[in-house]
């Protein structure tokens, strides 16, 4: 079976955790596609980042630095080159469409890469609550404004670049995740996902 699950939305709206549920819930494989955009950046300091996109392995994603708020920060820099998204598409296809099921999360899937995916959701929440939550995860050397002015910067870069930019597909199911617990936003999108699963039996 086919079947493809894309979720979207800014830094810290909780696309990964509830990527990572909804994976595990229905036996789906996940890939977290900024992963993709962090090793580009972290590995093409100094070199040709669409050099670096074309020979990207599975391996590279591995690594331990990605997920630092420096690796974000250089992933949102090569993001909007299009000869690097162009280099990451195959692979991501190729995985959305892989026997079993697929969930992939990112900031184009529903719009670009995916967008015949049979289920999509873009998952917000105000930039307050998500700054709250990455400070939460980064402990207590960060500030709140830093990371608030962080988050706002690359959910502008992010949203008003040419190539692919962030926003919600036509026909996305929208999450707002500023009052909804995780839990709870995992339980919405678990119907939904049913939903369309009963709906081609
Ligand atoms: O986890 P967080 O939302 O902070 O970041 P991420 O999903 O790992 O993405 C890091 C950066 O990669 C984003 O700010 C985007 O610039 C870029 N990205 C993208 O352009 N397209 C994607 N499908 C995923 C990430």
């Amino acid at each position: 079976m086919k079947f493809t699950v894309a979720i979207d939305g800014p830094a810290a709206a909780g696309k990964g955790t509830i990527a990572k549920a909804v994976a595990a819930h229905f036996g789906f494989a996940h890939l977290d596609t900024g992963l993709l955009y962090r090793a580009v950046g972290v590995l093409s300091q100094g070199d040709d980042p669409v050099k670096v996109a074309r020979a990207l392995s599975p391996d590279d994603l591995q690594r331990d630095d990605l997920r630092s708020a420096a690796a974000a920060e250089l992933a949102s820099k090569v993001a909007p080159n299009l000869d690097v998204r162009a280099a990451l598409l195959t692979f991501q296809r190729d995985f959305a469409r892989r026997e079993g099921g697929a969930v992939l999360d990112g900031r184009d899937i529903g719009t670009v890469i995916c967008p015949d995916a049979e289920v999509k959701l873009f998952v917000t929440a105000s930039a307050e609550v998500r700054a709250k939550r990455r400070l939460a995860e980064f402990g207590p050397d960060a500030s709140f404004n830093e990371v608030l002015a962080d988050v706002l910067a690359r959910d502008k870069r992010d949203a008003e670049r040419s190539a692919a930019p962030m926003k919600p597909a036509q026909d996305a199911l929208l999450l707002d995740t500023s009052n909804l617990s995780i839990d709870a936003a995992v339980t919405e999108a678990v119907a939904n996902i049913t939903k369309a699963l009963e709906g081609r039996r």
